[in-house]
């Protein structure tokens, strides 16, 4: 039987919610903070989940140092940071120690056309954060567009794992041509990724409704999901939507 793919459920909207109330205020203290993103990763844990994703921004928008610390702690599943290739958040990941380390860009120069991580480009920069990861276990991967180039810099560097950025392919929903070379263009670069060694994993804008074609196409570790199952669980709950996501990736 074929295994299934896994689901990262990246938890950022439920700290957007808290930040939109109580930016500024100690996650920790006694008074009320909510939503708890603890509480909701547990939820998306009984759902499933295979990991938890947290991205710590540079500017802390919506995650804060506080939060990957619990999370750390408290989750049993395996913790994804996601972050920049920076200063401010690499000493924050040092400490943290999660499982996965995703790199992503958040400076528009960092950023290559479909805007996936610009390896290729900033290929000393990307290494140096890898290579400090890497040093103490954490396994990091590389969050870039369904490109040769990337793909291959991403191995030159030794980065053993890419995500693949999906979100040209989900903006193409609804453009039956552009679609379809979207899709190509995934299916050709998880070929390529894996003929040369790298675990592959996909994410950005896949849905419920856009997600089964992906899934369908094989190949791929984990898929990386987040604004659509927070969501769906305004409507039904985080398990629940969590459950339900799982059920498509199968
Ligand atoms: N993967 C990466 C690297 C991301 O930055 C994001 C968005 O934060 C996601 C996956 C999840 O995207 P979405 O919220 O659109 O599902």
């Amino acid at each position: 039987m074929k295994n299934s793919v896994k689901l990262g459920v990246n938890i950022d909207h439920v700290a957007t919610l808290r930040q939109a109330r109580y930016r500024g205020v100690d996650i920790n203290s006694d008074i009320v903070v909510e939503p708890n993103v603890l509480e909701l990763a547990r939820l998306a844990e009984k759902g499933g989940a295979d990991s938890i994703t947290a991205h710590l921004r540079e500017d802390r928008r919506h995650m804060a140092d506080a939060d990957l610390f619990n999370l750390r702690e408290n989750i049993s599943v395996p913790l994804n940071m996601e972050m920049a290739c920076a200063e401010g958040v690499l000493e924050v990941a040092l400490k943290v120690r999660p499982d996965y380390a995703c790199l992503v860009p958040e400076n528009r120069l960092e950023i290559t056309t479909e805007g996936g991580l610009d390896v290729v480009l900033h290929r000393l920069k990307v290494s140096d954060t890898v290579a400090a990861l890497s040093n103490i276990g954490v396994v990091c991967s590389l969050f870039i567009d369904p490109d040769f180039k990337q793909i291959e810099a991403a191995k030159e560097i030794g980065a053993p794992v890419v995500e693949l950025h999906t979100g040209a392919y989900a903006n193409a929903w609804g453009n039956p041509q552009k679609l379809e070379r979207e899709f190509l263009r995934i299916k050709n670069a998880v070929e390529f990724a894996k003929s040369i060694g790298l675990t592959v994993n996909a994410g950005h804008g896949l849905n419920y409704v856009n997600v089964s074609k992906i899934v369908a196409l094989g190949g791929f570790n984990e898929l990386n999901i987040g604004h659509t199952i927070v969501s769906k669980a305004l409507v039904c709950g985080l398990e629940e939507a969590v459950r339900q996501m799982k059920g498509l990736l199968k």
